[in-house]
This record gives C-alpha cells, sequence and structure tokens, in this order.
C-alpha cells in the first residue's frame, strides 16, 4: 500500500483564498528542509509570499495559472548550481536536490489536507524582483500552498484533471529490469 499522502496528493487548482491552519506552512517548511542533498549542501532557499508581497507576485504568473491567484501562500523554490554538488563529468545536483525539497513539502501538505501545487507557468524576473531575489540564483518554480476551495470558477478541463484518474505512463514504459 502506497503512503496515503503520495497518493492522495494532486495538482489542485481549486483553492480557498482561506489562511492555512496554524502552524502548518511551518511544518510544510520543515519537511523541505529535511530533504536529502548531496553532501548535505541543503542548497534550497525558500521565499515565502504572503500577506501584500503576494500582489507582486499574482503580476508574474501567466494567464494559465490565474487560479493560483487565489492562493493565501506561494512559496517561491530557488537554487544556484554552486551551491550543491558539481561533477567533473558535467552532473549538477542544485535543482535535483531543490526537487527533493519540494516534494518534502508537497507530501506534508498533503498529510495536513491541504493543497501544494509547484507550477513552472511564470516570468522569473518579475519574481525576482518582487521578492528580491539576487541575479545569481535560479527560480525554479513556485509552490502555491493553500486550503482546497470551490472548482466553479476553473476552466471545465481543470475540474475534470482535479477528479479524473491519475495520468500515468505504465511502469512497463519507465521502468527497466536489470537491462534498459
Ligand atoms: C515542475 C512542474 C511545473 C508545473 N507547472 C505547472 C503550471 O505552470 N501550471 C499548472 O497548472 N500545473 C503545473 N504543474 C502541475 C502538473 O501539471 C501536474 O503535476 C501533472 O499534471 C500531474 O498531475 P498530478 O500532480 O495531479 O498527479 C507543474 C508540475 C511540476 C512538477
Amino acid at each position: 500500500m502506497l503512503v496515503p499522502a503520495i497518493e492522495n496528493r494532486r495538482a489542485y487548482r481549486a483553492i480557498s483564498s482561506e489562511a492555512l491552519p496554524e502552524g502548518a506552512l511551518d511544518e510544510i517548511l520543515r519537511a523541505g528542509t529535511l530533504a536529502p542533498s548531496c553532501y548535505n549542501n541543503q542548497p534550497w532557499h525558500l521565499v515565502v509570499a504572503q500577506g501584500q508581497t503576494l500582489q507582486a507576485v499574482h503580476e508574474a504568473l501567466s494567464e494559465g495559472n490565474a487560479w493560483a491567484r487565489k492562493a493565501p501562500v506561494i512559496v517561491a523554490l530557488v537554487t544556484r548550481p554552486c551551491d550543491d554538488c558539481r561533477l567533473d563529468d558535467g552532473r549538477d545536483y542544485a535543482h535535483f536536490d531543490l526537487g527533493l525539497c519540494a516534494m518534502n513539502m508537497m507530501i506534508q501538505a498533503t498529510h495536513l489536507g491541504l493543497v501544494a501545487h509547484p507550477i513552472a507557468g511564470f516570468n522569473p524576473k518579475k519574481v525576482r524582483s518582487a521578492l528580491g531575489i539576487p541575479k545569481d540564483y535560479d527560480v525554479v518554480s513556485l509552490l502555491v500552498i493553500g486550503q482546497r476551495g470551490d472548482p466553479a470558477h476553473l476552466e471545465e478541463w481543470q475540474k475534470k484533471a482535479e477528479t479524473g484518474p491519475r495520468d500515468r505512463k505504465s511502469l512497463d514504459q519507465v521502468v527497466h529490469w536489470n537491462k534498459w
């Protein structure tokens, strides 16, 4: 049986503008920082936007992500390659490790009954400027966090995506036993 928070997590877009329960954001951020990282470099920066700061982040959202404007919290997931392992053969681990941090945050949020939805659809220059993020850091994703809300304002395809079956490649397509 899968861990319920893994099975139940979905990229819900119906989010309520209600504040998060007391203490929830701290737990989500703490869960992120417990992720493993290469050499324990912990290359992540989690820039929390809430209240008035959110308005400026909203300006950076792509049109398709208008649903994210309802959320009471958006966390910018930020790193830079030089803060993590960079191997001579070209392997860089900062983005990988930031992804592990993000997944921990999503699992913790789901465990708390909340939505945590990562997005790439935003203008990173605008986010950097809104949140004062230095130029040499990559704004890799925004994590939109909130309580589940009313899907009425969503487009039809978005409503379906909330409740339809999980769309995944079969294990046969992605798992290679002993040989590719
Ligand atoms: C790096 C990344 C970027 C994403 N960007 C967006 C986005 O800009 N807008 C959006 O609505 N969903 C975005 N998603 C959510 C995915 O569409 C979603 O995770 C995928 O369709 C699988 O659905 P599920 O998470 O509900 O299983 C993104 C997810 C990831 C991991």
